[in-house]
């Protein structure tokens, strides 16, 4: 039997989002996440101190203790969502820990463009809530500099006949809860936008992290692109 999910529109999305805000505390118990998923994904974007990161479809702002963490008070973490009742409860978090550095945005993440070239993006639940998830990674790859990360962590159907099992429960599940596709493979969808792509699965292989590094220019692309610090390191790894 073949099964299908029927994407809903961008309105619905937020809509329900607005709705569920206040039940997300519950959601990491309820869907079972693993404990340390939020720090390892942060992890694996590999920030420095200083650096500018983007969460796409930040919600309340789960993982910001992790990314501001992993960028200190000198670095900025931008945080766009599509739902105002979830930025409110990110507002409130933000507000609470004193955080200055954290820039809350009400957008579609499809059109969102963040105001300086970012080190790291992170979906972190979020990319497969998003109907137009593939318009929304070519967009943030695009503002990603050279040799920043992008990295998506996420809930999947787990391999081989459990997935068979578990596929029509998980499609009413996420039909009447956070409406994400259970049936698209984003770690297939980041191959191809930016190629090698480095994956962990963990709990039975439901739930996972993928991420990519943005290949450097070369000498000729980075002057073109007119950036020095592209053409200083361009230059560098040239003449290693
Ligand atoms: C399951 S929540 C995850 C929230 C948070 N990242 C976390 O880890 O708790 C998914 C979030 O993606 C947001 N979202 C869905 N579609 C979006 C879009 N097109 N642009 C921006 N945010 C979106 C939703 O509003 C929601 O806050």
């Amino acid at each position: 039997m073949g099964y299908q999910w029927v994407d809903c529109d961008r309105a619905t999305v937020s809509g329900r989002y607005d709705r569920i805000a206040g039940l997300i505390p519950l959601f990491d118990r309820l869907f079972f996440l693993p404990r340390g998923m939020r720090r390892k994904a942060v992890a694996n974007l590999g920030l420095k101190s200083g650096d500018r990161v983007l969460e796409i479809g930040c919600g309340t702002g789960n993982s910001f203790p992790y990314l501001r963490e992993a960028v200190g008070a000198s670095g900025r973490v931008f945080g766009v969502d599509i739902s105002a009742g979830m930025l409110r409860k990110a507002a409130r978090r933000r507000a609470a820990n004193d955080w200055r550095n954290i820039e809350l945005c009400e957008y579609d993440a499809a059109e969102y463009r963040a105001p300086t070239p970012l080190d790291g993006v992170l979906f972190s639940l979020s990319y497969n809530t998003m109907p137009h998830h593939r318009a929304v990674l070519r967009n943030a790859w695009d503002q990603l500099r050279p040799g920043g990360r992008l990295v998506i962590m996420d809930a999947k159907l787990p391999s081989g006949p459990a997935a068979k099992l578990l596929l029509p429960f998980s499609l009413w599940l996420m039909k009447r809860t956070m409406l994400g596709n259970p049936l698209i493979r984003p770690w297939q969808e980041l191959a191809a936008v930016a190629g090698p792509v480095d994956m962990s699965e963990c709990l039975f292989s439901s739930y996972y992290i993928c991420g990519a590094t943005k290949p450097w220019r070369n000498v000729a692309a980075a002057e073109a692109a007119n950036d020095d610090s592209e053409i200083a390191a361009a230059h560098r790894i040239a003449a290693e």
